[in-house]
């Protein structure tokens, strides 16, 4: 692959996509790829303080926002259906050396009625999510796809982990439409410390997330904002690599203590840390928008968490065009325990509908009906020309 591979990529109306100098036959080199001057760009954003650039950051993601994916908020009904995981992420409350924590798995019947309540709600899609949990097994999950897919409209977004590429082509060929993982940070010595190996082998988050994206998947990924140890540098490099990536959809949201994690108990002692703020997380989401102009990114549960009165909201004036509101069944829903103090915990899923509905509208904005499918545009300039012109007030 060619040194000025990305580059070149900015001339072609669809980057990675039939274009003769990026076949999109691997993410490898990417980080190579981030140009300096891009990074120092994105860098110079994320640790911008005045309040009135910061506000033609919001503007600047919002018009974008605006002009290339709408006024419509798609909601994606979540069901997080295990919370069993053999994973050890020393950031994550559901990884498998946390003791005295209840693990659930729903059945098929509770899985395929969440499904129907999302149909029923009118949301789009249903995102099914779970740790990296075996006791699933990819034919049972393809049968409980196949049956949404008979029965339904609702696209499928799975979330389900590092399983095999194999499970992924099972699941694809049984309907589903997009997947969902998060590489956390592209930062290889900070994913090292934070996400140990699991002894399974198997591919990677990127060439499991390259491999769906060749199977036809809708692909998405994000990062956590204010990890311990996480650098300006390595988030920026995080979010040139969601515009390398050419990521379909891009989650972020605030890395959240949890305390019976082993990271939740260590000091970084770093000079250079990203706070875990939810101010920094609004950066990354407009950022993001900046880089990606026609992906789907959503307000993310993390962002409530820190601020549910208006986290959310916030996000979708920042860049956002995507809500998740919780289907899990009440009684599950605090055994999902990712992080602590989760928003809407104990709210029915009845009552999370109503709540989201209003709180969109009450931004003029609507809920957006059908699957909500990436519709590729094509961008104007490039990242440094769209986050060049910003204080000059003449972005692209
Ligand atoms: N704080 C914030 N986000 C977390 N996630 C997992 N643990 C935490 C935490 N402590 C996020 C990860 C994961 C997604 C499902 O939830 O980014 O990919
Ligand atoms: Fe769940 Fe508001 S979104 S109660």
């Amino acid at each position: 692959m060619s040194e000025d591979w990305g580059r070149k990529c900015y001339n072609h109306i669809y980057p990675f996509l039939n274009c003769s100098f990026c076949s999109f036959s691997d993410f490898s080199g990417i980080d190579r790829l981030c140009d300096n001057a891009e990074l120092a760009a994105v860098v110079e954003w994320l640790k911008a303080e005045d309040e009135s650039r910061l506000e033609r950051l919001w503007q600047a993601a919002d018009q974008v926002r605006r002009e290339n994916v709408g006024d419509g908020v798609h909601l994606r009904g979540l069901l997080e259906i295990s919370n069993y995981c053999v994973r050890r992420c020393a950031y994550c409350g559901i990884n498998t050396e946390r003791k005295g924590l209840q693990r659930y798995r729903m059945s098929q019947d509770e899985i395929l009625a969440g499904a129907g309540q999302a149909a029923e709600y009118g949301y789009g899609t249903v995102v099914i999510q779970a740790g990296e949990d075996y006791g699933i097994t990819a034919e049972w999950l393809g049968e409980i796809i196949r049956t949404i897919k008979s029965d339904t409209a609702l696209a499928v977004t799975l979330s389900m982990g590092e399983r095999p590429v194999e499970d992924y082509r099972l699941w694809k060929e049984a309907g589903a439409d997009r997947v969902l993982l998060r590489l956390e940070t592209t930062d290889e010595q900070l994913y090292e410390r934070i996400h140990p190996s699991s002894g399974r082998g198997g591919a990677g988050r990127k060439e499991i997330l390259e491999a769906c994206g060749q199977m036809g998947y809708e692909i998405g990924s994000g990062v956590m904002v204010g990890i311990p140890g996480q650098s300006y540098e390595s988030l920026g490099r995080d979010i040139l690599t969601f515009d390398r990536m050419d990521l379909d959809m891009i989650g972020v949201g605030p890395y959240i203590a949890h305390p019976d994690t082993r990271l939740g108990g260590a000091a970084t002692g770093e000079t250079e840390q990203v706070p875990a703020t939810e101010l920094m997380t609004y950066k990354v989401v407009s950022l993001s928008r900046l880089v990606r102009p026609d992906a789907n990114i959503p307000g993310t549960s993390a962002l409530a968490t820190l601020n549910i009165g208006t986290g959310r909201e916030n996000a979708l004036c920042r860049g956002a065009n995507v809500v998740m509101p919780n289907l899990t069944p009440v009684c599950y829903r605090s055994m999902y325990e990712i992080y602590p103090a989760k928003a809407c915990i104990n709210e029915t899923a009845v009552q999370c509908r109503d709540c989201l509905r209003g709180r969109i509208e009450s931004l003029g904005r609507y809920v957006a009906a059908g699957p909500g499918n990436r519709v590729r545009k094509s961008v104007n300039g490039n990242v440094l020309s769209r986050l060049g012109g910003l204080d000059g007030g003449g972005f692209v």
